[in-house]
């Protein structure tokens, strides 16, 4: 078995891409010797990266040594700020902290909850698509329609007025900057915060069918099982989890249409047969969440013929386990057809994504309809000029200009 002292060369995280379809080269390199290697984040500490599909599951699966809990020594936080703004948050904690908090939020995320959701998804896809065909050439479809999109859907969801969004979004995108100074973060989350509460605060005189107006009415005022606060923070992280993400997702699938006409071909010639195939080959080829989940162990594992030792972090890297060739056939190639589903793009085990089911439905329905309208669809500037912001949480297009 390998220790801790023998891995002693550790590149800087998150860790440089050169080619902007690919994972960056040293977790490929990582991935292919077998074995967990240390990365040295900003702080100077050099948590363990782990890139094997397998190793992943083994450490997203074992609770009882590998903790979440971001203000546990070790941890490897993404900045100083991370265990004030997350330390109280579920997603962030371990068992009785996270299962409780976990089990409120569940009834709003299931699969045929988001189902239901789709024919109102499909009227605001083809709402922002009319939009977009009033506008002026070449349009940012990041914007103007993968930031759009999920930001309404996440405001629906939980009953945050449409008129909110663009200040919903300007605090939570800063929130997922690893590079933002402390001081803006802190900001950013105090506006979040106090934005919310006051939506919660008015549920409590007018109710509605919104995930806010039940947190605060059901599980604050009526069972007592989570402070104001707490409840308020539940819905800061639905709307900081549950835009972003999708958005670059939205965008990054669409550039990858465009790439692939082939591709885009088969999702037309049947959206309701290829869709679901497509969105989970695209979590797979993507993989855009690019720093986490992280860990810390808290009893000495051994993981790929390293010993990881109580209070060193754990970094998993999900683009280089998405592409492992030992689980993909022909990893490397986007197929929208691939039958094997074993992608662990919404992470693993117990902190798997609470929002999957609704972003999986937007995903259908957005690609499908924008290709459908707009066949003539293409890129408006050199594929070479595309800007992708690598150093945040999430992977994704700065923008996406487009023409028809
Ligand atoms: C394509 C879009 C998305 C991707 C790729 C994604 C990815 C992930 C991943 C990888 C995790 C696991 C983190 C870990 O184990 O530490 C996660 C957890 C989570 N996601 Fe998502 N997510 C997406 C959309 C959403 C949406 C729409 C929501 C809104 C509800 C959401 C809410 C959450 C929450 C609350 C957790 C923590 C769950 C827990 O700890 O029990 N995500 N997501």
């Amino acid at each position: 078995m390998t220790t801790a002292q023998e891995h002693v060369s550790a590149p800087d995280f998150p860790l440089h891409r050169g080619c902007p379809f690919a994972p960056p080269e040293k977790a490929v390199e990582f991935r292919d010797s077998g074995a967990p290697h240390r990365v040295q984040i900003w702080n100077g500490s050099t948590p363990w990266l782990i890139t094997r599909h397998d190793q992943i599951r083994q450490v997203l699966s074992a609770t009882d040594r590998f903790a979440a809990d971001v203000t546990l020594p070790g941890f490897p936080n993404t900045s100083d700020a991370q265990p004030f703004v997350e330390g109280g948050i579920f997603f962030r904690k371990d068992g009785d902290e996270h299962l409780p908090v976990r089990r409120i939020l569940n009834p709003d995320f299931t699969a045929k909850r988001s189902e239901a959701l789709r024919p109102r998804m499909a009227e605001l896809t083809d709402k922002l698509i009319d939009d977009l065909l009033t506008m002026p050439r070449p349009v940012d479809l990041i914007e103007h329609f993968a930031l759009a999109l999920p930001t309404v859907v996440i405001c629906e969801v939980l009953g945050v007025p449409y008129e909110e969004r663009h200040a919903v979004h300007e605090s939570s995108k800063k929130l997922v900057q690893l590079e933002l100074p402390q001081e803006e973060k802190h900001a950013a989350h105090e506006a979040m915060f106090a934005t919310i509460g006051e939506h919660m605060q008015r549920k409590r005189s007018e109710p509605d069918n919104g995930l806010l107006s039940r947190l605060v009415n059901t599980h604050v005022d009526e069972r007592g099982e989570l402070t104001f606060q707490e409840a308020v923070g539940l819905g800061v992280l639905v709307i900081g989890a549950g835009h972003e993400t999708t958005a670059n997702m939205i965008g990054l699938g669409i550039l990858a249409l465009i790439r692939e006409p082939g591709q885009r071909e088969i999702l037309l010639s049947d959206p309701a047969k290829y869709a679901p195939s497509c969105v989970e080959e695209m979590m797979r080829y993507w993989s855009m969440v690019q720093t986490e989940p992280r860990r810390v162990c808290v009893q000495d594992t051994e993981v790929g013929g390293v010993l990881i030792r109580a209070g060193e972090g754990i970094i998993c890297n999900l683009p280089a386990a998405n592409r492992d060739p030992e689980v993909f056939i022909e990893a490397e190639q986007l197929d929208i057809t691939r039958v094997e589903r074993k992608h662990i793009g919404f992470g693993f085990g117990v902190h798997q994504c609470l929002g999957q089911n609704l972003s999986r439905v937007e995903m259908q329905v957005a690609w499908p309809r924008l290709f459908q309208r707009i066949p003539d669809l293409r890129l408006a500037v050199e594929e070479s000029e595309l800007r992708f912001h690598n150093k945040a949480l999430t992977y994704g297009l700065e923008e996406l200009p487009v023409t028809w």
